[in-house]
């Protein structure tokens, strides 16, 4: 019995890591053929090796994203266009959020822009929002029945003066307002120029007043994502007006900005601190009062228990997929409730501020 539980774990992270002998680009290109064919159905599923009772209790209900089976949804960037949302719906992620997508179809950065950094459990990438525009993945979405929350992640177009970013959201506002779960304000990716120069108090209000104006019903399913790199000062000052302005919540945090060994934003265990110092940095400000998702390098249970911990309602994970393989949801699921049980607790949602408690 061990034998075929061990063989069956070996086969799903087999898979994962033979899509690692190909250049980072071209194995997420293959991965997300597989998904989009929902060839996952077919690889056997992990046991739950840890031996872990399963009586515990993992659903989140979230103001603004909707009702979770577990904590651990797919980060924006990997199934920009909606292609595969039903193979990711099979490897059990519990919500998925789409984009970054803008209002033109736009091909990003030349190639090769998205690298892996082994022995750091990392990635760097400089993307750039290759995605296929609003229009085309407006229509997937919807013609994507599942039973999970789906957000939508907009960006702004790389043509799209900073000056007129504000009208590149709105669009994205107005295209997708009676579709998906939640939407996010991307104002943090660091492959598109200008980009982060919005995220400042000034653009904050004048998104929020804007949308009062034109969609007012959306503001409470609305998400801002940060990056990490912001200095303390300006980060609480952010925090302080999303409070103000009512904000469904935060995603924190985006990649990390470098310049070394290849410039672009890095994704993974290395971005774990800093992410999760920033919903340490976020929480002084609100105390609890904005629901915030944990994205930055949660790459086992254990970080995920530390996301919860530091504030997060749930976590969203990219670089885990890459490394973890086809099964990391369910690996991690398994980790986490062991995380659990070592600090007596038997309900997720229990675990969330309790760095700040304990
Ligand atoms: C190749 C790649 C592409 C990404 N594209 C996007 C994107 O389009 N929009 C976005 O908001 N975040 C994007 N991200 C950031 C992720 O959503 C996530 O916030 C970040 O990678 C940290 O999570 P991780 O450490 O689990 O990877 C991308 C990340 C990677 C590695």
């Amino acid at each position: 019995m061990r034998l075929k539980l061990n063989v069956k774990r070996i086969l799903g992270d087999l898979a994962g890591a033979s899509l690692r002998v190909f250049p980072a680009e071209t194995a997420h290109d293959l991965g997300m053929f597989l998904l989009k064919h929902r060839l996952a159905r077919f690889l056997p599923r992990p046991a739950d090796t840890l031996e872990v009772p399963h009586d515990l209790d993992l659903h989140m209900r979230i103001p603004g994203l909707g009702d979770l089976v577990h904590p651990i949804g797919l980060a924006a960037g990997f199934d920009k266009n909606a292609i595969a949302l039903r193979g990711f719906e099979d490897l059990q992620f519990s919500f998925l959020e789409v984009g970054t997508v803008t209002p033109l179809a736009q091909p990003g950065n030349p190639k090769p822009r998205m690298f892996r950094s082994r022995s750091e459990y990392s990635l760097i990438n400089r993307m750039g929002f290759n995605n296929d525009g609003h229009r085309a993945v407006y229509d997937r979405v919807e013609g994507s029945p599942l039973r999970i929350p789906v957000g939508v992640n907009l960006g702004k177009n790389k043509q799209t003066l900073t000056e007129h970013a504000i009208s590149d959201y709105l669009k994205g506002l107005i295209h997708f307002k009676n579709l998906g779960s939640y939407i996010v304000i991307n104002i943090s990716s660091p492959n598109t120029p200008g980009l982060r120069e919005l995220a400042n108090p000034e653009f904050i209000r004048r998104l929020k007043s804007e949308i009062e104006m034109q969609v007012p019903e959306l503001l409470k399913k609305i998400w801002i994502k940060l990056d990490p790199d912001l200095p303390r000062k300006e980060f609480i000052a952010l925090i302080e007006t999303i409070t103000e302005e009512r904000f469904a919540g935060l995603i924190l945090s985006n990649t990390h900005r470098v310049t070394w060994p290849e410039a672009g934003g890095m994704s993974g265990h290395i971005l774990s601190h800093l992410s999760s110092e920033r919903l340490t940095w976020a929480y002084e400000v609100h105390r609890g009062a904005l629901p915030m998702i944990g994205s930055g390098g949660v790459m086992s249970g254990i970080d995920v228990f530390h996301k919860l911990a530091r504030g997060a309602s749930a976590v969203q994970i990219y670089t885990a997929l890459v490394y973890r393989g086809p099964w990391a949801v369910l690996h991690m699921l398994e980790e986490f409730k062991a995380e659990m049980l070592l600090h007596g607790y038997t309900r997720a949602s229990d675990v969330v501020g309790c760095h700040y408690r304990d």
